[in-house]
């Protein structure tokens, strides 16, 4: 276990019981990013750092029944809050690093990935990781609940021009890792970027 797995583990793991209380209104944020993945009946989707699971419910009814939902998540704290909370129901849940998923390549249609890229210690290596298991085509959303903006002013702390989120410095990442920025929007109330597995 690395030091930087223990760290996530413990960060998110003292905050994993009160975690959807913390957030109670951002449902319909979630299905909102969620529906702009386009997903079809059928489709197969993976929830990267999919925490107690908020996004499960909206992505397993994009999929509908036939449809296969993920959710991979590194803290066994955040999973058991998911399973208190019934989304297990919803989808498959994986105890396991991003970096190195248990998944065949190409074999899914989208990644759904909520508050996760700030807190990966190689992102450009695990960006990769995920487009390795999705198929050209496929599409990524890196979807966080609050603008950059208003969570460095909730966290104290001022956005520099090398913030890994800001549009240039992501687009850079996401093409060297294997997907192109299609949208990228950042508003008080949202970020969400999209991204097309390229070929
Ligand atoms: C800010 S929380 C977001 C949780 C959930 N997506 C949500 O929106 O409520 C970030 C989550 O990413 C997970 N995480 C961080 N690094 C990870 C990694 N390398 N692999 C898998 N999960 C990771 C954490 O355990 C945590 O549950």
């Amino acid at each position: 276990m690395s030091d930087d797995h223990t760290h996530v583990q413990e960060f998110f793991g003292s905050r994993a019981a009160d975690w959807d209380r913390r957030f109670p209104d951002d449902g319909p944020a979630y299905a909102a990013a969620v529906a702009e993945l386009g997903l079809r009946e059928g489709d197969r989707v993976l929830d990267a750092g999919c925490g107690t699971g908020r996004a499960l419910p909206p992505l397993r009814t994009a999929v509908g029944p036939t449809g296969l939902v993920v959710g991979a998540d590194l803290t066994p704290a955040m999973l058991q809050a998911a399973v208190r909370a019934g989304r297990d129901r919803e989808g498959r849940l994986l105890l396991t690093d991003v970096a190195a998923l248990p998944l065949r390549s190409g074999t899914l249609d989208a990644v759904f990935a909520a508050g996760l890229v700030a807190h990966l210690p190689d992102p450009g290596g695990n960006l990769r990781e995920l487009a390795r298991v999705v198929r050209p085509g496929g599409v990524l959303a890196l979807f966080h609940p609050i603008g950059r903006a208003a969570l460095a002013a909730r966290q104290g702390r001022r956005l520099t021009p090398d913030d890994l989120r800001a549009e240039r410095n992501l687009r850079r990442l996401l093409a060297g890792s294997g997907w192109d920025l299609t949208a990228y929007v950042d508003e008080d109330a949202r970020f969400l970027a999209l991204a097309t597995r390229a070929d």
